[in-house]
This record gives C-alpha cells, sequence and structure tokens, in this order.
C-alpha cells in the first residue's frame, strides 16, 4: 500500500528506513493531476530504483502574478490511485508553508539557460523551479530524478543546476508522451474546450512540419522555425508566444541546424498556453 505524507520529518524517517536497508531511491517531482506522461517518468523511477517517491505539490514560487496558480487542477486521490498502481511507494504532498516556511528568502536563480524561451515571457518561472527541485532534492535525496522531455528547457535548466550545484542526483530524461492524435500529454490540455482541443493539434503539426524540413536538409534554424510560424498561423484560434531555435545545452539561440538542436515552441489556444518541443542532433 503506499504512502501519502504530508511534512518532511516524514519524508526523511521514510527515506532514511531505506537508506538503512541499502535501497536506492528514484524521484519523480510532480505537481499532481497525473496523466500517462507522468506515469512514464514513474514506470522508469520503479524500473531502476528499489523504492520510488513522488512529490505531488504546485509551486506557487513557479507561477507568475497572472497564471493559473489557483486554477491548477488538483487530484489527490486519483493521484494516488496511479501511482500506486504504477509501483511508487511514497507521495509527498506538502502544504505551501511546510515548504516555505514563514521568513523564506533563499533562493537558486540561473542565468543563461532561463534567458531565452519561457524563461522570457515567464520571467520568475525558473527561480521557482530551481528553488523547489534543489529543495526537494535536499528532502528526498534521491539517487536518480526523472524529467519529461516535454518540458525541454526545465530539463536543460535542471541538468545545469545539478551540474553547477554538485548535487548527488543522477538526472534522468524521459520522451515526451502523446495522445493517439499528437498532442502532448498535459495536466493544462483539461483547460481545452473541444474547439481549442482540436485547434491545439496546430503545435504537433508544426512539430511534424520542422522534422520533416530538417529531414529533407534544411539547415538553416531561421527557415525551419518561419515554416512552422506560417504553419501555426493558420490556425485561427492559435497565438504564438514564441518558436525558437536554441542549443539544446545552453538554450541560447542559433542560426545554424548543427549539434544538437532543440526547436521549442509556446502557443496560446485561447487563454490556454500549451507548450512542446523536437531535438535533432546533426553531426
Ligand atoms: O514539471 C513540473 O511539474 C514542475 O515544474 C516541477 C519539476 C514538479 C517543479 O515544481
Amino acid at each position: 500500500m503506499i504512502e501519502v505524507v504530508h511534512t518532511i520529518k516524514e519524508v526523511r524517517e521514510t527515506v532514511k528506513g531505506w537508506r538503512k536497508e541499502g535501497l536506492s531511491v528514484g524521484f519523480v517531482p510532480t505537481m499532481g493531476f497525473l496523466h500517462e506522461g507522468h506515469k512514464s517518468l514513474i514506470d522508469k523511477a520503479v524500473e531502476q530504483n528499489d523504492r520510488v517517491v513522488v512529490s505531488v505539490f504546485v509551486n506557487p514560487m513557479q507561477f507568475g502574478p497572472t497564471e493559473d496558480l489557483d486554477k491548477y487542477p488538483r487530484d489527490l486521490a486519483a493521484d494516488t490511485r496511479l501511482c500506486e498502481a504504477a509501483g511508487a511507494n511514497l507521495i509527498f504532498n506538502p502544504e505551501p508553508s511546510e515548504m516555505y516556511a514563514e521568513g523564506f528568502c533563499s533562493f537558486v536563480d540561473m542565468n543563461g539557460p532561463t534567458s531565452e524561451l519561457c524563461g522570457k515571457s515567464r520571467p520568475t518561472h525558473f527561480r521557482g523551479v530551481c528553488t523547489v527541485v534543489n529543495k526537494l532534492f535536499n528532502i528526498v535525496q534521491p539517487d536518480r530524478s526523472y524529467f519529461g522531455q516535454k518540458d525541454a528547457q526545465q530539463l536543460s535548466v535542471i541538468r545545469r543546476m545539478v551540474k553547477d550545484l554538485n548535487i548527488p542526483v543522477e538526472v534522468v530524461p524521459c520522451p515526451t508522451v502523446r495522445e493517439a492524435d499528437g498532442l502532448a500529454k498535459s495536466s493544462r490540455n483539461t483547460y481545452l474546450n473541444p474547439q481549442e482541443r482540436q485547434a491545439a493539434l496546430i503545435l504537433s503539426r508544426a512539430i511534424k512540419l520542422g522534422q520533416r524540413c530538417v529531414e529533407m536538409g534544411e539547415r538553416d534554424a531561421h527557415n525551419v522555425v518561419k515554416a512552422m510560424k506560417e504553419l501555426i498561423a493558420t490556425e485561427p484560434m492559435a497565438r504564438i508566444d514564441y518558436v525558437e531555435a536554441v542549443d539544446l545545452d545552453s538554450v541560447q539561440k542559433v542560426d545554424k541546424v548543427e549539434g544538437d538542436v532543440l526547436f521549442a515552441m509556446a502557443v496560446y489556444i485561447g487563454k490556454t498556453r500549451l507548450i512542446d518541443n523536437f531535438i535533432v542532433n546533426i553531426k
């Protein structure tokens, strides 16, 4: 039976017990409302570790003042069922006051990889992500932690943080999980009405088009981005926040498609902001 705990002390005690038995620990940080994408992270963690912790915490620090913190979907009972069925052992579901005690004033900030893409449109977002992930790593002290490629910039940022701050955790990337029609799984897909859900397919269509351009030999990153933008513009319900080509590690803009290049986009469908991406490796 999976255990659900709400305090840092309880997590520490449980993990300490496992460590005494010499067991390895995998960790999947989430904001809950779990779907198949999260399940694939938990599956991988269960496969690679003796015990698995999943955190379910809608982190206020990574939301801007006009963003969807209050309406972000929550369903701990369903999350618990999914985690239990997937074979996780512990859910950490803290209150914001447990994570951010009164007087909290220490942050993990990063330049470089946070300056483009979502970092531009959501200027305080990655400070919140880095701070909470660092705290969660300190609380759980896992051997490995699992992150989805759908949040490709987040993954590059976490990798950089782990390297720069010598955090003893192996970061394991996991592929994006999609609906049958191509839409990347996301808790925010629940905001879409049926017409918007249909319009949202423009993101995965733009990705397929971008991939095809590169496959056919296009090496000017701007031309690939232009083709993707033009396609997205044909969908009346879509409004582009950004479509960019960046180096996968540094997350800085590139002109040429060479090495590891991340093509990333954020697109509003109605009021819902969706992100998606693809990565190419050109020798
Ligand atoms: O990807 C997410 O769901 C969040 O950004 C994370 C990593 C759980 C931090 O709150």
